[in-house]
């Protein structure tokens, strides 16, 4: 029985913003000679989205951090530190934050900076902005956090399937309408694994795949432990929520939980433990991954894209009650965590629900998608790229350089 100690910090605002086109995954499977249930089936993808040369990280994070703010009517001058947590940054010393914090018109007074590492950066920006608020710092300000990537394997390679991009933003507050977070129960654990990296002359990371899955779910195995090292028993969990850069790394994870909670592993070939293992996932996870099989891996967002997921589907029945979510960043570190569905925090499902701009997204064919990759390429030399040659309306876009400075702005 978990103890309910409630500590007042937690997520107090969050929304989802991504790219305006997305290639489905059959297409894929179709160009690529794979048969689609690989795909579908044996990843649990279903879509990707995928990023024009003018959309990059900054405006991902920045659209993402407009809504927020908009949608849950919190004033900018109320921020007093923002967190961009990113793998894929677009300057090596300029933070994607400082362009952020022009963008959203934040105070000057506010403490700005990026997080990296892999994909747990959003959830260090996190677990900062909660100690930032728990030391009384922040004096009664609020954290803007925002976990924003573009997921780029390159062409015919394992990785490919799962790539995908966008940006998570939440507001951290000591008054929190969506999830408390139970600071007692956090577990971090840190190995220096080559699993996945991306060195820096190069465009795509380096990754081995089966490695990568071995080395998550030890992340899992330890971080939990550590999380719950003063609990006797298993906490009584609503949902168990997981870093998602495939759908089936997810169940995957799931399994690894319980096999944890009973002590013992799971037999799956046998129809106890399947039963048991299959009402689990289809109870506790599974019902929180359709964002994730529609829009692909967003590497630091993907455990949060899986948390709004759940929030747009909150009743009054959910509330008070207890979620985890595992966080891990290849190479790797990682933090298991829970939190507590707050109070009314399904009168803000409607706000939190992206389902609409995603329905909007503009269907690519395959030729489409390679051209804008190779096209990625030469972006930073261009100095001019017009959002209309890419079939985008209005929005907040990246137009190329001048004079070696990144040039962005809104078009209607
Ligand atoms: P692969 O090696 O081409 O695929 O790439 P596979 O042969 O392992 O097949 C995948 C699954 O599909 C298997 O299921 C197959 O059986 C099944 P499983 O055995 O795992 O349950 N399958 C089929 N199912 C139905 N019908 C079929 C069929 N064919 C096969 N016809 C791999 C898979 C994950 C290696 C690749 O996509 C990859 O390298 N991905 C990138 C790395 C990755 O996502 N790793 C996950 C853990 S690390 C992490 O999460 C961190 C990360 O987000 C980065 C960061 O932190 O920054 C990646």
């Amino acid at each position: 029985m978990i103890k309910n100690h409630k500590v007042p910090v937690g997520i107090d605002a969050m929304a989802f913003a991504g790219p305006a086109a997305f290639l489905s995954l059959e297409d894929l499977a179709s160009a690529r000679n794979v048969d689609p249930a690989k795909y579908h089936i044996g990843l649990g993808q279903r879509k990707m989205s995928i990023a024009s040369p003018c959309e990059d990280t900054v405006t991902l994070a920045a659209g993402a951090g407009k809504k927020a703010l908009d949608q849950f009517n919190i004033d900018p001058a109320s921020i007093g530190t923002l967190i961009v947590g990113t793998e894929t940054g677009i300057d090596h010393s300029k933070p994607v934050a400082v362009y952020v914090h022009e963008l959203l018109g934040l105070d000057q007074n506010c403490r700005t900076f990026e997080t990296k590492h892999a994909c747990l950066g959003g959830t260090a920006g996190l677990t900062t902005s909660m100690d930032w608020i728990a030391s009384g710092r922040a004096a009664g300000k609020k954290a803007l956090v925002i976990a924003a990537d573009i997921a780029s394997y390159g062409a015919r390679s394992a990785g490919e399937p799962t790539q995908g991009a966008g940006a998570v933003a939440m507001v951290i507050s000591d008054s929190p309408r969506l999830l408390d977070i139970h600071t007692q129960h956090i577990g971090d654990y840190t190995k220096q694994v080559m699993d996945f990296w991306r060195p820096l002359y190069a465009r795509h990371p380096i990754v081995d795949g089966h490695f990568s899955i071995n080395c998550y779910l030890e992340a899992l195995t330890q971080a939990r432990q550590v999380a719950l090292s003063s609990e006797s028993d298993p906490p009584n969990l609503a949902a168990c929520l997981y870093h998602v850069p495939f759908v089936k790394m997810a169940q995957k994870a799931h399994q690894r939980e319980l096999e944890l909670a009973l002590g013992r592993t799971l037999d799956l070939n046998s129809s106890q433990d399947n039963d048991f293992f299959t009402e689990s996932y289809g109870r506790l996870t599974a019902p929180f991954l359709t964002l994730n099989a529609d829009v692909g891996n967003i590497y630091t967002g993907s455990l949060f894209l899986s948390l709004i997921d759940l929030l747009r589907q909150s009743t009054s029945a959910w509330h008070g009650q207890n979620v985890s979510l595992f966080s891990y960043g290849s190479g790797c570190g990682a933090t298991w965590f829970m939190g507590q569905i707050a109070e009314n925090a399904s009168q803000y499902c409607e706000a939190i629900d992206p389902q609409q701009a995603l329905d909007a997204r503009l269907k690519m064919d395959v030729q489409t998608y390679e051209e804008w990759m190779a096209l990625a390429n030469d972006a930073p030399s261009k100095t001019t790229l017009v959002p209309q040659d890419f079939g985008l309306g209005a929005g907040l876009y990246y137009l190329g350089t001048r004079d070696h400075q990144r040039i962005y702005e809104w078009a209607d």
